[in-house]
């Protein structure tokens, strides 16, 4: 297994490029499930989840051509509507083929994804809205089975804002009879990057961005372009280390239209932050304090501040002036970046659903353990700031979200390598 060697100390400064978003793209790949045409992406970022989502609908049938970032998908001979355990195992993100199978082959099984480090992940509001749907939906060993002749057009209400929830009902309504109504929709503007990509295939979408989106059924989708948005978690992690070692970066290909909440925390703890544009290209610019100033935040859905940017937050956190107060609404398992972060000298105690920090003068470098992606971004953060060595070991978890994090960070001056555990 691959670990991270970090020398902290050094002040990020310089420019990086932000990569397609992952959780755009994912969705998006299992869109082209949906038509016998070829999808053409761009800006797909070169991610491990990002494989495993093509051998899956590769093993499905579809034919996938893959140039850099560029990425072709032709489901014009899909005939294997199955997703086995030994592949979705490793890639939650996978249920996002159900509802398009459901939608195009009229059955579908796809094991169930089990849960992960940072929570149980239920996928019962996806069955239900397909239920809704006229699907016949059942679970049995391990495995979701949908089987239908047509889906119908029907009037969903999810019980709680679920983003793949959200996708995967608004894919499997684009071919289903008559109209849908998802009512408490995600509002993420990953979802409405989707809609943009099946409203060029043909779909007839309103409201994607607002809690109610309609969706009118049509007979078959066609062939589409699409480029995949900035991946917004991307933007707000490296704006997150900018902030923590006092630097002043600019990202390219990315803004700050997806992320104000975290860009008002951000300049609430010292931060100037400015959004740069030009004809052709968007860019941010961050100039950090020499110390920053805590701020407490509170995780929820789409605008509120994301939950896959608490993790980062909380690395600046530690190393800020004063106390904070972290909130984790969205997920019952996403502090275990905490302890890692007090192995490395941090001020955190966990009360629930809920952490307090308070800003130590300075981190000491030690081996920390990453335990999921965003928990991976976080110890790196730390380590970028702490005096002396840390190893961060486990980063596998990294590698499925992070397209070449750790180069990204040396060309900013980072002193951080790879090294084999
Ligand atoms: C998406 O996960 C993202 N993944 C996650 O990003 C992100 O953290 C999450 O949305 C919240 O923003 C992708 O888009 C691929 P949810 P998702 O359904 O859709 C509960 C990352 O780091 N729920 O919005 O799986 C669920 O348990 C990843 O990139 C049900 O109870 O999250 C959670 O508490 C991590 N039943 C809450 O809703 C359901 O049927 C929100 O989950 C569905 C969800």
């Amino acid at each position: 297994m691959d670990k991270l060697i970090i020398e902290g100390g050094q002040r990020l400064a310089g420019e990086v490029a932000i990569s397609g978003a992952k959780n755009a793209a994912l969705p998006i790949l299992c869109a082209a499930l949906l038509s016998a045409e070829p999808l053409e992406l761009a800006n797909v970022p070169d991610l491990n989840d990002i494989g495993t989502m093509l051998k899956l609908l590769e093993q499905m049938g579809v034919k996938v051509a893959r140039d850099g970032h560029r990425v072709t998908l032709d489901a014009g001979g899909l005939n294997n509507p199955v997703a086995p355990y030994e592949m979705v195992k490793t890639m939650r993100a996978s249920i996002l083929v159900l509802g398009p199978l459901t939608a195009r082959c009229g059955e579908a099984r796809v094991s169930l994804p089990g849960g992960c480090a940072i929570g149980a992940r239920p996928v019962d509001q996806h069955i239900k809205g397909l239920q809704a749907m006229g699907a016949e939906v059942t679970v049995e060993h391990g495995y979701v089975h949908a089987k239908v002749a047509k889906l119908k057009g029907a009037r969903l209400f999810t019980d709680m804002v679920t983003v793949t929830g959200t996708e995967n009902l608004m894919m499997a309504a684009c071919l289903a009879d008559g109209v849908t109504v998802i009512e408490n929709a995600a509002r993420e503007p990953e979802v409405v990057d989707l809609a943009q990509c099946l409203t060029a295939m043909g779909a007839r979408i309103s409201g994607a961005g607002t809690d109610v989106i309609r969706i009118e059924g049509v007979a078959k989708l066609h062939g589409a372009s699409h480029r995949i948005m900035p991946d917004r978690i991307e933007t707000g992690t490296f704006l997150c280390a900018a902030a923590a070692t006092g630097g002043e970066i600019r990202l390219t290909g990315t803004s700050t239209g997806y992320l104000d909440s975290v860009v008002d925390k951000l300049m609430d703890s010292g931060c100037d932050i400015s959004g740069e544009k030009t004809r052709t290209s968007e860019s941010i610019l961050i100039r950090a304090p020499e110390r920053l100033k805590a701020v407490s935040i509170r995780t929820a859905p789409y605008p509120a501040f994301p939950t896959d940017m608490q993790a980062q937050f909380m690395a600046i956190n530690c190393v800020a002036e004063g106390s904070a107060v972290m909130r984790e609404t969205i997920f019952e398992n996403r502090f275990m970046h905490a302890v890692e972060l007090i192995r490395l000298g941090a001020d955190i105690k966990i009360d629930g659903n809920t952490a307090f920090v308070t800003g130590v003068h300075k981190l000491e470098g030690a081996t920390v353990m990453a335990t999921d992606l965003r928990a991976s971004a976080s110890l790196i953060i730390a380590g970028l700031v702490a005096e002396g060595e840390t190893h961060v070991e486990r980063i596998y978890h990294l590698d499925r979200g992070y397209e070449h994090i750790e180069s990204k960070l040396t060309a900013l001056g980072a002193k951080i390598k790879r090294a084999k555990a």
